[in-house]
């Protein structure tokens, strides 16, 4: 293969039929309707002209691509921003007594480079676009002012709009607030703190119950950055802390990249932000799946560019106090059957004797009481040579890919390595598709993402025990490659 070899694309992964993709953008629950827009280049696979990709979706896993929604001009492209339904109108962007959806993003000038923030609205649910006529709505005279992420506040007497933005190279929020999406003032800022080695990038600021007890809310503050991610290039950290309606205060002064706390500890999750509309305890996080160190050579399969399994946030407690975001990927409840194992001992490597999907949910539960830890590698192809493979061993979690993607980039021929709480037992949800692998350990609280390029794609998994048995308490196997996105096109 070289990087013009056409692959297929993922099976339950959103990616456009064709052209460049990255972030997400102005992810909007409106009627049932799950909208998704995203930085897409219309003319070609390279990241430029960029402009407003849509799709939609009624279960966040069978997408319908559309036309753009937001183009490029030739002295403006369109970066990220977020999306908001105008309930009340206070934009007066909607005709009087109707919602308009409004859209909230970062006009990147040509050719002065300023970065300001500009509005467009749509009056029939988002099938069309509009913009307003009097951009940018926000200008600070920067060329690194962008990715507005707005919510409404309603925690105080008084209800308004709030943004959170970036000054990307100093390392700093900022957060306005609005009573019309039209004209902002500046209410305060945060940071630089804990990982500072790149830019910041697509802030989300949003509250979220600990263990799903509405009397215990935090504010969860998500930063994307790169380079300087935990595993190289681009990666998000997140703060916990309280929000006033003014400012954002962190519970534990982060001071350090020591400080920093990782939404995932692979490469490939990056610009993960989440949908407005949706009732708190659904909170949902798409993320563009790659890297900035390599996102430009990776095959165009044909498109270039896929989005992260959505994923359901919300916080837990750990014994010893600290507070942890967890990440569930959100699948339809009704999924086909599993292929189903328990209680199986481990002495030597066990070929498990189920065919592995190209596109599954894989849950494993092992225990090694006796043994060092224990691989599971998913094997593809008659030759069955390894694609990826996951190790666990005490207090680790390592997904090493080196045998899977390293002829695109040397950073592609990675082992990332994740911390793990329990020592001789672990739970891992694992979603993988064609060309990535996603896998939830510590009931969630420890995520690792990566781009997987193989072909073909996955269709064996062998478990062996390293240095001791092992056993499998339970493996189970759920097909996704019928119920996908793409399954028309398999
Ligand atoms: C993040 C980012 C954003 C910017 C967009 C441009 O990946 O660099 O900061 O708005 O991509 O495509």
């Amino acid at each position: 293969m070289d990087a013009t070899t056409t692959l297929a694309l993922p099976h339950v992964h959103f990616a456009p039929a064709q052209n460049w993709m990255n972030d997400p953008n102005g992810l909007v629950h409106v009627d049932g309707v799950y909208h998704l827009f995203f930085q897409y280049n219309p003319f070609g696979a390279e990241h430029a002209h960029m402009s407003w990709g849509h799709a939609t979706s009624t279960d966040l896993l069978r997408w319908t691509e559309h036309g753009v929604a937001i183009p490029c001009r030739d002295d403006e492209e369109i970066y990220s921003g977020s999306a908001v339904v105008d309930t009340d109108n206070t934009s007066g962007l909607g005709a009087p007594g109707e919602a308009p959806i409004v859209a909230i993003y970062t006009s990147a000038a040509r050719p002065s480079r300023l970065q300001r923030q500009s509005l467009a609205y749509s009056t029939d649910g988002g099938r069309t676009w509009q913009t307003y006529a009097h951009n940018p709505v926000l200008d600070r005279d920067s060329l690194e002012f962008r990715d507005p992420k707005v919510f409404r506040w309603t925690g105080g007497d008084d209800q308004y709009w709030v943004m959170v933005a970036v000054e990307a190279a100093d390392r700093q929020v900022v957060l306005y607030r609005s009573d019309d999406l039209i004209s902002w003032r500046l209410l305060s800022t945060f940071g630089p703190a804990a990982a500072v080695g790149g830019v910041w990038e697509c802030p989300d600021l949003f509250p979220l119950a600990v263990d799903g007890d509405p009397n215990d809310v935090h504010w969860v503050l998500l930063v994307s950055l790169y380079p300087g991610g935990k595993a190289g290039g681009s990666a998000t950290q997140y703060f916990i802390g309280t929000f006033d309606g003014t400012r954002f205060h962190c519970d534990a002064e982060p001071a350090s990249d020591h400080d920093a706390r990782w939404l995932d500890h692979g490469r490939d999750c990056y610009a993960g932000v989440t949908y407005s509309g949706l009732p708190d305890d659904e909170r949902t996080l798409i993320a563009w799946m790659s890297n900035w160190d390599y996102a430009r050579v990776t095959p165009a399969v044909p498109s270039r560019g896929a989005m992260t399994i959505p994923r359901r946030l919300s916080l837990t407690r750990g014994l010893d106090g600290t507070l942890r975001l967890r990440q569930e990927p959100r699948l339809p409840a009704a999924l086909p059957a599993a292929e189903a194992f328990a209680d199986i001992e481990l002495d030597t490597p066990w070929l498990v004797p189920a065919a592995l999907p190209e596109a599954a949910l894989v849950e494993l539960s092992v225990r090694f009481e006796r043994a060092e830890g224990f691989a599971a590698r998913i094997r593809h192809g008659e030759a069955g040579q390894d694609g990826v493979v996951i190790r666990v061993e005490r207090g680790v979690l390592m997904v090493d890919r080196t045998q899977a993607s390293g002829q695109w980039h040397p950073s592609l021929a990675s082992v990332e390595v994740a911390p793990l709480t329990g020592d001789h037992r672990v739970d891992l949800r694992i979603v993988l598709d064609r060309s990535s692998i996603e896998v939830f350990a510590d009931d969630g609280t420890t995520v690792v993402t990566e781009l997987v390029y193989t072909e073909p794609g996955a269709d064996a998994m062998t478990i062996e025990p390293l240095r001791g048995p092992a056993l499998v308490e339970s493996l189970s196997i759920v097909d996704l490659t019928a119920v996908g996105a793409n399954a028309a096109q398999s």
